[in-house]
This record gives C-alpha cells, sequence and structure tokens, in this order.
C-alpha cells in the first residue's frame, strides 16, 4: 500500500496519516510555495503533536522562505544549498492530539498556542512539550496564533529595562510587532507617543498610545521630544538622529529590516554600538527565540485585557502566498493568519 495514503486504526478512531502542508524546496519569493500531501509527522519523547487551527505569516516566515538576509540560510531556520525544513511556519494554535513519551505538562485536547523554527503552515506540527502553552481564555484559534509574534515587544523592553512613568517611541507601531509594542510599554505603564501613517492612526490610539504621529507630516527626530525608550521597528532614521532623540541613558531599540543581502541591518547596529560609546545611552540589541515565559506572559496580558492581537486578515491556507506577498510589502496594519482547520 502506498504509505502516504494508509491509516491506521487507533482504539477511538482512525486517523489519516497524511496532511495538506505548504510546502518550499527553494528560497525565493512566496510564490515558491506550494500546497501539497505531506507524511503526517509523529511525537517523538518530549513533544506533542498539535492539530493546528491557525497559522501566523509572519516577517521572519518571510524571511525563511526568500533566504535573505543570507545569513538565516546558515541558522536552524534556513539551511544549505537550500532549506533543510520544507514546510515553514513559526507561530501556531491548534489542539493537542497526540503525546510523545514523558509529557505530563499538557493534556491531549487542550487548546494551546506555540512557537518553533518551522512546520506550522501544515494542519499538524510536532513541538516540544514546553514551547506550547495553553490559549488565552478570551482569544480565538486566530488571535492565539499571533500571540507568539508579542514576545518581540517583552524581550525588547527587558532589553531597554523599562520602568513605569517612563517616555517610549514606537516608530513602525502599526505592524505586527508595533502593535505590540505600543500595548506591551502601555501595560508596564510608560508614556507612548506612536509614529504610524495617517490610516493608522486611529488603530493605534485605540491600543492606548497617549500620542500619536503621522511620519508624512510630523518628524520626531524633529520634534523636540526626547525618550527613555526608542522601539524602532522602521530604521528609516540615521544612528545619531536615533541617539539625539534618546534621554540621557536613554535606550534605542533597533528591530528592523532593511541593510544588506548578507547580513541586513547588522552592519548598521555594529556602528551604533561604536558611536553610542562613551554617550550614557545604549544599543538594546537582541533576537527573539520561542520562550515559554513569553508566551505566558502574553497569554496573561490577553486574559487580563491589557493587550489584543491585532489581526488585519485571515486567510486560508491556500492563500499563504498571499498572506506573505503582503508580509513582505512593508505595510502590514497589524498582523496576517492563515487558518488551517476549525
Ligand atoms: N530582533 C528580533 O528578534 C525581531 C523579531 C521580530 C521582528 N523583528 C523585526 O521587526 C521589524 C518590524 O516587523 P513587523 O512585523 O512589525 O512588520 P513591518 O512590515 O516592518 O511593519 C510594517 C509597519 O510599519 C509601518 N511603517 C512603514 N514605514 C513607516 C515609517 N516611515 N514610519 C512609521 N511607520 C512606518 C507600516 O505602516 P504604513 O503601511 O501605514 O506605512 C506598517 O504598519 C521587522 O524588520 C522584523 O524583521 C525583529
Amino acid at each position: 500500500m502506498n504509505a502516504m495514503m494508509s491509516a491506521v486504526a487507533t482504539p477511538s478512531k482512525v486517523v489519516s496519516q497524511v496532511m495538506q502542508a505548504a510546502v518550499f524546496r527553494a528560497y525565493g519569493e512566496p510564490e515558491v510555495l506550494v500546497v501539497e500531501e505531506r507524511a503526517r509527522p509523529v511525537p517523538a519523547a518530549g513533544e506533542v503533536l498539535v492539530r493546528v487551527h491557525a497559522a501566523l505569516a509572519s516577517i521572519g516566515d518571510h524571511h525563511v522562505i526568500t533566504g535573505k538576509p543570507y545569513a538565516i540560510r546558515l541558522t536552524p531556520y534556513g539551511g544549505l544549498p537550500g532549506p533543510k525544513n520544507v514546510v515553514p511556519g513559526q507561530c501556531f494554535s491548534g489542539v493537542v492530539e497526540a503525546l510523545g513519551a514523558k509529557v505530563n505538562t499538557v493534556k491531549v485536547g487542550e487548546a494551546v498556542f506555540g512557537q518553533k523554527s518551522h512546520g506550522a503552515f501544515a494542519e499538524y506540527v510536532v513541538i516540544r512539550a514546553e514551547l506550547v502553552v495553553e490559549k488565552p481564555k478570551n482569544a480565538s484559534f486566530e488571535e492565539a496564533a499571533a500571540l507568539p509574534w508579542g514576545a518581540t515587544a517583552l524581550d525588547g523592553f527587558r532589553v531597554a529595562g523599562l520602568k513605569p512613568g517612563q517616555r517610549v517611541l514606537v516608530n513602525g507601531a502599526s505592524g505586527a510587532v508595533g502593535t505590540w509594542a505600543v500595548q506591551v510599554a502601555k501595560a508596564k505603564g510608560a508614556h507612548v507617543t506612536a509614529v504610524c501613517s495617517a490610516r493608522n492612526q486611529a488603530l493605534v490610539r485605540s491600543l492606548g498610545a497617549d500620542e500619536v504621529l503621522d511620519y508624512a507630516v510630523e518628524d520626531f527626530v524633529k520634534g523636540g521630544a526626547r525618550f527613555d525608550v526608542v522601539f524602532d521597528l522602521v530604521g528609516n532614521r540615521t544612528n545619531a538622529e536615533c541617539k539625539s532623540v534618546l534621554l540621557p541613558k536613554g535606550t534605542w531599540i533597533p528591530c528592523f529590516g532593511g541593510g544588506n543581502d548578507w547580513v541586513g541591518p547588522m552592519g548598521r547596529i555594529i556602528g551604533a554600538f561604536i558611536s553610542f560609546m562613551f554617550s550614557g545611552k545604549k544599543v538594546g540589541q537582541f533576537v527573539t527565540s520561542p520562550n515559554r515565559e513569553n508566551f505566558v506572559q502574553l497569554k496573561e496580558l490577553v486574559e487580563a485585557g491589557k493587550a489584543k492581537p491585532v489581526i488585519e486578515r485571515v486567510y486560508s491556507l491556500g492563500e499563504v502566498v498571499q498572506a506573505l506577498t503582503h508580509v513582505g510589502e512593508g505595510h502590514v496594519r497589524g498582523q496576517q493568519v492563515v487558518r488551517i482547520a476549525g
């Protein structure tokens, strides 16, 4: 019998061993993705199998699929000469379907969300049990899939040592990370100035921003205001300009793409470390990786009503190319989610 078409009998039901997944076998624009049938993964010891309900299409997935900056090909997210893990997709939500050996932190049937380096654009994903957390009770599966991306805001403000009452500027406040950054900063008691375009002003204000600047008409560098933390998700100002808007001992968090095809913005960020030296001001560089403590904090923020994912559009698995193309265009309004089941 064709192994891909077989089925196994369990005591309770007959379970198909195949699943639909978005697959890429060469780096390129999102059109390299095709939806096809694949073998369903099996959880090893310490892992769980999750029936995926929704997956986030993020700029991180776009980097993985394009293989740019090229440095990503040297990480577990990429591979050489082509992608090592052909099913992309990092953040997801779903229902635990089966447990590998030695798993006692989650139960079959539990609704969860989580993040790994690949595999979420599929009907099933396996993941280490500690990297899934119970879905917030007040979040849909689509919203829960978007939660792990908020960890970038938690990490950024942790690196900056943000304290209540401090003044924060979020440049790029309407994007996938920006919408989280505004809400996390407010939840931490900061005063938030948000920079976005006119079409997104009402959205960003509804997330709690105290002041909202339209980047087409107001220049935060020339405005005269000074900040304890500048969370920069755009990277459209020079290092010297960013340093100039910080209060003494302030922190600039460079969290943007651009730069060259090899290492992205890293050259510029290294330059910033040098130019900030002896200024008393800091460059807060970090890379977010899947982390249970962050997921728990995000769940608590959502359940407490202090933050909520902003979903621009929900796509089907067959529309995953459109979702990632939109993400790659740089004008997302919150987050893009792919509904896979349910
Ligand atoms: N270090 C890490 O671990 C980490 C983790 C995650 C993400 N990142 C990085 O974080 C960056 C932000 O990602 P993202 O997912 O939020 O999406 P994004 O695509 O960078 O954000 C797009 C948003 O930026 C706005 N924007 C564009 N030009 C602007 C300008 N001149 N001034 C102010 N806002 C502007 C757009 O609004 P309009 O459409 O209205 O222009 C849109 O809402 C990315 O570069 C990503 O690589 C880093």
